[in-house]
């Protein structure tokens, strides 16, 4: 009885998460980490997609550690949208273990998406948009209540910077190393410092190398 109950239990859990999230197919997927690695052939830039041949992909995975980690969170998060249970909690945790990076597994997130560093790296946003570049110990979370950040495209977050509660952080945006970001941050604004002043304007980056 109690098996035929968790049964259906999952048939609907899938079923749902499978509506939800049809347009997540492994084809988006592929498509979402070819874009992670463009980030890789040359570091922290955007490199043409033609590049990035099955022999240029297997050599930057093996040599680049955050690469394999997004590897990971990508294959990841199509098992959480398709509904595939018990799979996306062990590749958090194994992110978390072997990268140091606690990212949420699921969490929408667009391509191109370069951590330089993931060890102590936290990532818990609303939405990151594309190519955006996160260096170094940095950590996109909830504030004191249960509202996380929407970060735009091309967006870079310098080494140590903190990006907290439900603000939002426009295209093209920098937050300096070491900032504490509480405040919405305008498109191509940089801001520096605690609390996260702007100081400059019109950095529309794309790809951006450290
Ligand atoms: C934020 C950043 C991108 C700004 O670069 P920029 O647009 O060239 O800006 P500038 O360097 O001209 O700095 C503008 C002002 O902000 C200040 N500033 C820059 N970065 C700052 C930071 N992280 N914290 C506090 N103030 C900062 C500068 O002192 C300058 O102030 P001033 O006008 O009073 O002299 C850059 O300083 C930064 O923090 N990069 C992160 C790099 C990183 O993470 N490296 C780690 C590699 S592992």
């Amino acid at each position: 009885m109690n098996s035929v109950v968790e049964n259906n239990f999952w048939r609907k859990f899938r079923k749902r998460t499978q509506r939800r999230n049809k347009q997540y197919t492994l084809r988006h997927m592929f498509d979402l980490f070819i874009q992670d690695a463009q980030r890789w052939y040359v570091m922290g830039q955007i490199t043409p997609r033609e590049k990035i041949t099955l022999r240029v992909l297997l050599t930057l995975l093996y040599r680049n550690m955050s690469l394999r980690a997004m590897a990971w969170f990508r294959f990841g998060s199509w098992c959480q949208r398709n509904g595939i249970p018990l799979l996306p909690g062990m590749i958090q945790r194994k992110l978390l273990r072997e990268f140091g990076l606690d990212i949420v597994v699921g969490a929408e997130i667009g391509g191109g998406l370069y951590i330089a560093h993931p060890a102590g790296t936290v990532i818990a946003p609303r939405c990151i948009g594309q190519n955006c570049s996160i260096i170094a110990a940095v950590t996109i979370g909830m504030r004191n209540e249960w509202a996380f950040p929407k970060i735009g495209d091309n967006v870079f977050i310098g080494a140590g910077a903190r990006v907290l509660g439900g603000i939002t952080i426009g295209d093209g945006a920098m937050i300096g190393a070491n900032a504490v970001a509480i405040h919405d941050v305008p498109a191509g604004a940089t801001a520096v410092g605690i609390p996260a002043r702007v100081v400059g304007s019109n950095h529309i980056m794309v790809g951006c190398a450290v």
